[in-house]
C-alpha cells in the first residue's frame, strides 16, 4: 500500500524538485524510454518503406542444421552499408507437447570479449537465466520434428520443420530475411520478422563525436539515449549500451487478443497506435507502484506476465514473451480483404503485435492451441500451475491498514463472530512493526502470541506484511546480518544500495541470491520470528521493487545483483524472486512441519502462479474501480495466475454504503477475496455498514463461503492443467464471436453459474449476456430465465441480490451449514446441486483434500464425478482411491452428502416420495419432495438424508 500522507511527507523531504503528486506523467511514455522510441521509429519506417523495406537479418545457409528436435545457425545482421556484419545464434525448439520456442542470442555479448563503458561491476554478455527462474518443464524436445521441406521455391531458402504430437504442426523457416510462419493443419496461423520488425542492438564501441565532424555515421546512429538515459531528474548509465530486442508477430486471421497482464482495460486488447477509442501508448510491462492508477489504461502496474493469446472463432493460439526487462507491446488490426484461409466470422482481421524489450535474449514461445485449454495447459507446463491454496486462503480475508494493536484484532475478531458473519484470516499491515522492522512488533501488539492461539481457537489464521526493503538503522540485528553477508542489492560500483521506503533510509534483500534465500529462511523460523505460529502467512507488498526516491519509483537500472547482473535484465523478476524467498521460507521454518505456504505478492512475472496469490494493488472506492476489477482478474485467470482478486470496498477513500455492498457482492466471486483500506479510510468491517447492509453483506460471505467446495475444486482443475478460476466467455464459448469483447460477467469454474457483477450506481437490473441457447435458472430461487442465445436478458437485481444464473447442464457441491470459517466447515456435509440441461443431464465433480498439508500429492484426497441423466444421479471416483487412508481421510468417511437439489427435475419425478440410494453394495431409500413448476420458476426435487459417504461411489435413482 502506499500512503498519499506519508507519501507527500517524504516527498517533500527526498525531493523538493519534483512535484508531490505521483500521476501519469511520473512514468514513461514510450518515447520517454529511448530503445521504445528507436523500435516503433523502426516499424513506422518500414511501414512508411513498404515493399522497400528489407529487415537486415539473413540465415546463413551453411549454418543450419535440424537435429533432436532443434533447428540451428546463425543469423546474420548486416549493420552498416557496407555490408559489415554480426553474428546472431538462433535456436528453434519444438518440444514433445507441440511447443516451439524461438531463441537468438548475440555471439559477441556470448563470448564476453567486450568491454563496458565504465568500471560497472555487470556481466557482459545478455541476461540469459530467465529460463532458470521461470521455466519448470515442458522442454522436452520432440526428437521426431522433421525437416519435410527444403528450398521450397528455388528463390526462398527455406526450412519446413514439421513437428506437433500429431505432426500437425510446421514451423516455415525463412533464410532471407529471416522470418518463421507457423502453420496448423496447412493454414498459417502466426507469422514473426513477417513485418521486418526483428532487431537486435548488436554490442558496439562507442564513438565520441569528432569535434566539428557532423557526418560521423556511427555517431549520428546515437539518438541521445543509447549510451546514457535522462528521466525525472535520474540518469541511468548502460554500462554495456544498447541491447534492446524487438519483435512483430502477426496472428493470422485473429481479431481478438487477450493476457499481457496486468493492465486496467478491457479483456479484448485494444489496438495502441491511436485513432477513436485505441490507445496511443504501448501496453507496457514494467512492474512498478503506480500510486492512484488510472483506468483504462495500457500504462503498467506491479505485475507482469508476457503471455498473449489470440483468438477467432474454432481457435486459439498464443505467445509467450520470456524476458524480465522494461517491455512494450504495440497491437494494431489489420482488415484483410480476402484470407484464403478465412474460418468463419472474425478471420478476415489479422493481428499485429509488435514487442520490444530493452535487453536480454530473444525468447519466444509459440503455441498453435487450438482451444484456449491447449494453450493454457501447454504454458503451464513450461511455467507451473498454480499452487493447491491453504484453503483458509479462499475463505474471505478481512484487512485494513491497520488493525492498531492485538486488542484491536481481538476486538474485530469478537464482532465478527457476535454479527455471524465467516471469515478466515484477518491481516496486519506494517504498523504492526517495531518502526518499520520486519520480523519485529510494535509494543501495542504486546502479546502476538496469545492474539495468534486466540484465532486459532476457531480455525482463524494471521497474515502478516514483510516487504524487501530493510530498514538501514543501528541495532536491528537482520539488517546487520544482511549487510555482513552482503545479501543486498548493489549499486553499479558494489557498494550496497540504499533507497527510501515505508521504514525511510533501506537496504533490499537480493533474492536473485540463493544465500539470500537461505538467510531469509532462518528470519522466519518459530524461534526467530517470535510471535509467529502455524497459523501465520505471509504478505509480500512492495517488491516491484517500490523504492520512493528511485526513478519511477523503483531501483536504478543499472544497479547490480547476484551474479552480476543488471536489475535491468531482471527487474520485472524482482518480485517473484522475493515472493519466492518468503515461499522457500514458511516452506522450512520448522523441521517436519508440511504446511502448504500462503503468500499474497502484490508484483509477480510469469511463475508467480506456483507461489500464492496476487491483488490488483491500490485501487480506490469509487464505482470504476469495482468494474475494472472483472476484466483484470478474467485478464490474470487466462495469463495463468488466477488466484486473484481486487481490494473489496476499494483501498483509496470511503465507499459509500451502497458501493461497499455490491463490492462484497462482487467479492464473493474473486479467486482471492479480500476487504482492504487505506489508513485514511473510516473502519469498514462488514458489522460496521449497519442495516440493512450488513445483512446483505453477510448473506453474500455467507454464499461465498456455501460455494467454498466448487472453488477449492476449481483452483484443482488450475493446478491441473491451468483451467481458469473465472472463465471468460471466449474460452466457454469460443465459437461464439459476439462473446468474445464480453468481460463484465463470468463462468466460475465448472459450476455452470454465470455471474455478472453490479458495477453502477443506483442500478437494480442487470443486462446479462446470454451466450448460447442453454437453458439458464436463476440460483436463488429457480426461475427460468428467458433467453436467446447471443442475447441480452434483463436480470432484476436489487441491492440485496447477486445476478447469478445457473446454466443446465452442470452439477456441483455446497457445503449449507454457515459458520464461522472454513476449517469449522471441514467435516460438515454436503448438497449436491444439479440443473437439468434442456436434454435432461448434468454433470459436475468435487475436489477435496485436507487443505493443508502435502499429503494430496500421495493421493489422500477425494475427486468424484457426478452425472444425471435420465432417473438417476451417481457419484463416481475419477482416480482410483489410496492403498492406506490417513488421518484426514479416514475422518472423511463420516462426512456425508446429505441433499441432492435437482433444478429443472423431470417431470417424471412428481410421482414419488422416495429415492432409492446405493452404495458400498446397501441399499435404501430417501425421501423425495418434488415441486411442480409455478409462474416461470422450474420444478425441482430435493433428496434429504441421502447419507452417502462423500469419498464413495453411489447411485441415487427415481424409479
Ligand atoms: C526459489 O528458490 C529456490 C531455492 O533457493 C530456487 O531453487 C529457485 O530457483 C527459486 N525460484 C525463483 C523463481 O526465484
Amino acid at each position: 500500500m502506499r500512503s498519499s500522507v506519508v507519501w507527500a511527507c517524504l516527498a517533500a523531504a527526498l525531493l523538493p524538485q519534483s512535484a508531490v503528486a505521483v500521476k501519469e506523467h511520473d512514468f514513461k511514455k514510450c518515447d520517454q524510454s529511448g530503445f521504445c522510441k528507436r523500435n516503433r521509429a523502426l516499424a513506422d519506417n518500414a511501414a512508411a518503406s513498404g515493399a522497400d523495406w528489407a529487415s537486415p537479418y539473413t540465415v546463413l545457409a551453411d549454418s543450419a542444421s535440424v537435429k533432436d528436435g532443434q533447428f540451428q545457425a546463425t543469423i546474420l545482421k548486416t549493420i552498416n552499408a557496407q555490408g559489415d556484419t554480426v553474428r546472431l545464434p538462433l535456436t528453434v525448439s519444438f518440444t514433445q507437447s507441440g511447443v516451439a520456442r524461438v531463441t537468438v542470442d548475440e555471439e559477441r555479448r556470448q563470448n564476453k570479449d567486450i568491454e563496458l563503458r565504465h568500471d560497472s561491476k555487470v556481466r557482459k554478455e545478455r541476461y540469459n537465466e530467465a529460463e532458470k527462474l521461470v521455466l519448470v518443464g515442458g522442454l522436452e524436445l520432440d526428437k521426431t520434428a522433421a525437416v519435410v521441406e527444403d528450398d521450397f521455391e528455388a528463390s526462398t531458402n527455406q526450412k519446413v520443420v514439421r513437428y506437433g504430437p500429431e505432426g500437425q504442426f510446421e514451423a516455415h523457416i525463412q533464410y532471407s530475411p529471416f522470418s518463421v510462419e507457423f502453420k496448423r493443419d496447412g493454414a498459417t496461423e502466426i507469422k514473426i520478422n513477417d513485418r521486418g520488425l526483428f532487431n537486435m542492438d548488436h554490442w558496439r564501441a562507442k564513438v565520441e563525436p569528432k569535434e566539428g565532424d557532423a557526418t560521423d555515421a556511427a555517431a549520428n546512429e546515437d539518438d541521445g539515449t543509447l549510451w546514457e538515459e535522462t528521466f525525472g531528474g535520474n540518469t541511468d548509465t548502460k554500462p554495456r549500451g544498447p541491447e534492446s530486442v524487438g519483435l512483430d508477430i502477426s496472428f493470422v486471421g485473429y481479431d481478438h487478443v487477450y493476457g499481457i497482464p496486468s493492465h486496467t482495460g478491457p479483456l479484448s486488447l485494444k489496438e495502441t497506435r491511436g485513432g477513436d477509442g485505441k490507445y496511443s501508448e504501448p501496453y507496457r510491462l514494467y512492474n512498478l507502484d503506480v500510486f492512484e492508477y488510472i483506468l483504462d489504461s495500457p500504462m503498467t502496474l506491479y505485475g507482469a506476465i508476457p503471455f498473449m493469446q489470440a483468438h477467432r472463432q474454432g481457435s486459439t493460439v498464443g505467445v509467450f514473451w520470456l524476458n524480465a526487462a522494461e517491455t512494450w507491446i504495440d497491437i494494431t488490426k489489420q482488415k484483410v480483404k480476402s484470407n484464403p484461409m478465412a474460418l468463419g466470422a472474425g478471420a478476415e482481421t489479422d493481428t499485429q503485435t509488435h514487442w520490444m524489450s530493452e535487453s536480454g535474449l530473444l525468447d519466444v514461445f509459440v503455441f498453435l492451441g487450438p482451444t484456449t485449454q491447449d494453450v493454457l495447459k501447454n504454458y503451464g507446463e513450461l511455467t507451473g500451475y498454480t499452487a493447491l491454496p491453504q484453503e483458509s486462503a479462499i475463505g474471505y480475508q478481512q484487512c485494513r491498514w491497520n488493525y492498531v494493536s492485538d486488542d484491536d484484532v481481538k476486538d474485530v475478531d469478537r464482532k465478527m463472530d457476535k454479527f455471524g458473519i465467516p471469515y478466515d484470516i484477518i491481516w496486519l499491515d506494517i504498523e504492526y512493526t517495531d518502526g518499520k522492522k520486519y520480523f519485529t512488533w510494535d509494543e501495542k501488539f504486546a502479546d502476538p502470541k496469545g492474539m495468534v492461539e486466540r484465532l486459532d481457537e476457531h480455525g482463524r489464521k494471521l497474515v502478516v506484511i514483510i516487504d524487501p526493503h530493510i530498514k538501514n538503522v543501528d541495532n536491528y540485528p537482520v539488517v546487520a546480518e544482511m549487510k555482513q553477508k552482503e545479501l543486498a542489492v548493489k549499486n553499479k560500483d558494489g557498494s550496497i544500495f540504499e533507497g527510501w521506503c515505508w521504514p525511510g533510509s533501506s537496504h533490499w534483500i537480493d533474492a536473485f541470491n540463493p544465500k539470500a534465500i537461505d538467510w531469509w529462511k532462518t528470519l522466519f523460523t518459530y524461534a526467530s520470528f517470535k510471535g509467529t505460529a502455524e497459523n501465520v502467512f505471509i504478505w509480500n507488498d512492495m517488491n516491484e521493487p517500490s523504492v520512493f526516491n528511485g526513478p519511477e519509483t523503483t531501483m536504478p537500472k543499472d544497479n547490480v545483483h547476484h551474479d552480476g547482473w543488471e536489475h535491468r535484465d531482471v527487474h520485472n523478476l524482482n518480485g517473484m524472486t522475493f515472493h519466492n524467498a518468503t515461499y522457500q521460507a514458511l516452506l522450512s521454518r520448522k523441521a517436519g512441519e508440511l504446511r502448504r505456504p500462503f503468500i499474497l505478492t502484490r508484483s509477480f512475472f510469469a511463475g508467480s502462479q506456483r507461489l500464492g496469490a496476487m491483488w490488483t494493488g491500490d485501487n480506490q472506492a469509487s464505482w470504476d474501480h469495482l468494474a475494472a476489477a472483472t476484466p483484470m482478474l478474467l485478464s490474470q485467470g487466462i495469463a495463468g495466475f488466477p488466484f486473484a482478486g481486487a481490494d473489496v470496498g476499494g483501498f483509496f477513500g470511503n465507499p459509500d454504503k451502497e458501493l461497499q455492498t455490491r463490492w462484497y457482492q462482487a467479492g464473493v466471486f474473486y479467486p482471492f477475496f479480500r476487504g482492504h483500506a487505506h489508513i485514511d479510510s473510516r473502519r469498514r468491517e462488514p458489522y460496521m455498514a449497519g442495516e440493512p447492509y450488513t445483512t446483505i453483506i453477510t448473506a453474500a460471505l455467507r454464499l461465498r463461503y456455501s460455494l467454498l467446495p466448487a472453488f477449492y475444486t476449481a483452483f484443482h482443475a488450475a493446478h491441473t492443467d491451468g483451467t481458469p478460476i473465472l472463465k471468460p466467455l471466449f474460452y466457454t464459448h469460443p465459437d461464439v464471436e459476439s462473446a468474445f469483447a464480453v468481460d463484465d460477467e463470468f463462468f466460475v469454474g465448472s459450476t455452470g453459474l454465470l455471474v455478472k457483477p453490479i458495477v453502477d450506481a443506483g442500478k437494480e437490473v442487470a443486462a446479462m449476456y446470454i451466450p448460447d441457447a442453454e437453458v439458464y435458472y436463476d440460483y436463488f430461487d429457480y426461475s427460468v430465465v428467458p433467453t436467446e442465445a447471443g442475447k441480452v436478458t434483463q436480470m432484476p437485481a436489487p441491492l440485496d441480490t447477486i445476478p447469478v444464473l445457473m446454466r443446465g447442464g452442470h452439477a456441483f457441491a455446497r457445503r449449507d451449514q454457515p459458520r464461522r470459517s472454513s476449517q469449522l466447515m471441514k467435516f460438515d456435509d454436503y448438497t449436491l446441486v444439479a440443473a437439468l440441461s434442456k436434454s435432461g443431464k448434468a454433470e459436475g465433480e468435487l475436489y477435496v483434500d485436507d487443505g493443508d498439508s502435502f499429503d494430496y500429492e500421495k493421493g489422500q484426497y477425494i475427486h468424484q464425478r457426478f452425472v444425471l441423466e435420465g432417473s438417476t444421479v451417481s457419484s463416481k471416483a475419477v482416480d482410483a482411491p489410496p492403498k492406506k487412508a490417513g488421518k484426514w481421510l479416514k475422518a472423511m468417511d463420516d462426512v456425508h452428502v446429505d441433499k441432492i437439489v435437482v433444478v429443472g427435475a423431470p417431470a417424471s419425478w412428481s410421482g414419488f416420495s422416495a429415492a432409492t440410494v446405493t452404495s458400498g453394495g446397501k441399499t435404501w431409500t430417501a425421501p423425495l419432495d418434488y415441486v411442480p413448476p409455478s409462474g416461470g420458476r422450474a420444478a425441482f426435487a430435493i433428496v434429504r438424508h441421502v447419507g452417502v459417504r462423500v469419498g464413495a461411489d453411489w447411485e441415487v435413482a427415481v424409479v
